[in-house]
């Protein structure tokens, strides 16, 4: 019965270190906001705290704490996310001293850092379920180059053999405090661990920072399990992707194109074909119907989806938006939905060199052709704005042709106005509509006209001076 209640599954409490100033990013945004695929570090990080169920979910701020935290309120809906303040910052034992707190004693405590964002729930859980039974699980890694992490000390000698190497775990030595042999360690502890709640709290107690860089160092706790023979299980994982951290814009820049490189995998995988899976950059979510094509280069961000046949040219940039079943977006298109989201309707044709804004929904088969911008506007079926146009504020009924050059002139100074553009409206080149104003429709307005008032259906308007030809008119000659 005893043997039972201990290795079952207790509750998990998450640790997110994010109080560090990341000096080596010579930057003023705190190291945790920094974007990785669109989003904040630490976002990530929290992103695997919830997807292995943690009950609680503390943020340690300390280094621009209160932008850390704006950024993170509201951003975990469904967990329970507090931060605890770490100020000054006197190292990762003094930092989850801040958070114990707020640990309830019954649970099981994940430690992770918000400057290693690409961390796996499935190796979470891994590690979790290691540390079942009064348990010290440790995330380690072997690497080429361990220059600054901190070295797995095993109980055969500091320099376990090549192959195994499975001498138990005693100790973490810091890079700054390890001596030359055990400098060549290249097994590295990776910034994360899980322990139940009850034996970090009381070493934490017992942490002092009589070591090479004055820090209260989290990693003793390794040292008092072995001292108060708590077993320490090292899991090993190959993937260091997974615990990468991020110190630096190479580091940065280096991590950027190993997470697209995952995502456009995961599409290739799913049958999205990618003109150069080492060209696409999606900072957030790109949902993608069969039968898509994505050319080089292209950029998605926010929540985009893709239906069945759709094909996106090079160059194009995307956000927020859904484009519908075989329409094409030619190269060089820059649409973006911001918060009311873009539409672009089956079998429509947008670009080259189209931009659509917030609000743009086109209905199926629509034309927007180059240098044509699109704002909070309604395109009916049909309908087609070919040639370096705008429209701002527009219901545009089916069928209807806006020609080169026009404008919805939608903004008096203070206020915006609709225009509203009946079916089969023909509206001819470099016309000014002025809203508020509405074409009737099956109505024709004549190139060069400017509109300020509305024109009843099926009618000709034009407003544009009479021509006149001069036949005995001579040039000016040169004196
Ligand atoms: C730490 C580990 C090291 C490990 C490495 C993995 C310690 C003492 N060392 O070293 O063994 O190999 O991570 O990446 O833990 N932080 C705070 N408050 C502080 C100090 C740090 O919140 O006072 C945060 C940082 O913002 C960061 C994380 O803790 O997110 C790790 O701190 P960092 O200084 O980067 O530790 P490392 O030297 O990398
Ligand atoms: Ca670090």
């Amino acid at each position: 019965m005893k043997q039972q209640s201990q290795d079952h599954q207790e509750p998990v409490d998450v640790v997110i270190m994010a109080a560090g100033k990341g000096t080596r990013m010579k930057s003023s945004l705190p190291k945790v906001l920094h974007r990785l695929g669109g989003r904040a570090l630490v976002s990530h990080v929290i992103d695997a705290a919830m997807a292995i169920g943690a009950r609680n979910i503390v943020v340690v701020t300390g280094h621009g704490a209160s932008d850390v935290e704006a950024a993170l309120a509201g951003s975990a809906p469904g967990a329970h996310l507090r931060f605890a303040r770490q100020v000054p910052q006197l190292g990762t034992g003094h930092a989850l001293q801040q958070a114990a707190p707020l640990l309830p004693d019954d649970g099981t405590v994940v430690v992770l850092s918000g400057d290693v964002p690409l961390i796996g729930a499935d190796t979470l859980r891994a590690l979790v379920a290691q540390s079942v039974a009064r348990r010290l699980a440790l995330l380690t890694i072997r690497t080429n180059d361990p220059t600054g992490y901190g070295r797995i000390l095993r109980a055969r000698g500091p320099q376990y053999p090549d192959g195994d190497g499975d001498g138990e775990v005693q100790a973490i030595v810091e890079q700054k405090d390890a001596t030359e042999s055990q400098r060549e360690i290249d097994e590295v502890y990776s910034g994360v661990m899980a322990l139940p709640a009850r034996l970090l709290k009381g070493w934490l107690t017992r942490l002092d920072n009589k070591n090479a860089q004055g820090e209260y160092y989290l990693t003793d706790v390794v040292g008092f399990a072995t001292i108060d023979g708590v077993p320490v299980v090292a899991h090993r994982i190959d993937d260091a992707v997974q615990v990468a951290g991020v110190n630096t814009p190479a580091q940065l820049a280096a991590l950027e194109r190993a997470l697209q490189r995952r995502r456009a995998d995961a599409l290739l995988e799913q049958g999205v074909r990618l003109a150069d899976p080492t060209r696409i950059d999606v900072r957030g979510t790109l949902v993608c119907e069969s039968d898509v094509e994505i050319d080089i280069n292209c950029i998605f961000e926010g929540a985009v989806s893709l239906g069945a046949g759709v094909r996106v040219g090079a160059h194009c940039i995307v956000a927020n938006a859904r484009i519908e079943t075989g329409a094409v977006i030619e190269p060089f298109t820059h649409i973006d939905g911001e918060k009311a989201g873009v539409t672009v309707g089956a079998s429509s044709r947008v670009g080259p060199f189209a931009r659509l804004r917030p609000g743009a929904r086109l209905g199926p088969e629509v034309h927007i052709g180059n240098f044509v911008e699109v704002k909070n506007s309604t395109l009916g079926a049909g309908a087609k704005a070919n040639h370096l146009a705008y429209l701002g504020d527009a219901t545009v009924g089916a069928r209807v042709n806006y020609g080169a050059g026009s404008i919805t002139a939608n903004y008096d100074g203070a206020n915006k106005h609709r225009t509203v553009i009946g079916d089969d409206v023909h509206v001819g080149s470099n016309c000014v509509l002025v809203a508020p104003v509405t074409i009737g429709a099956g109505g024709t307005v004549g190139g060069g006209t400017t509109v300020s008032k509305s024109t009843a259906p099926g009618t000709l308007t034009i407003a544009r001076a009479r021509q006149i030809s001069y036949a005995d008119w001579q040039r000016p000659k040169k004196v």
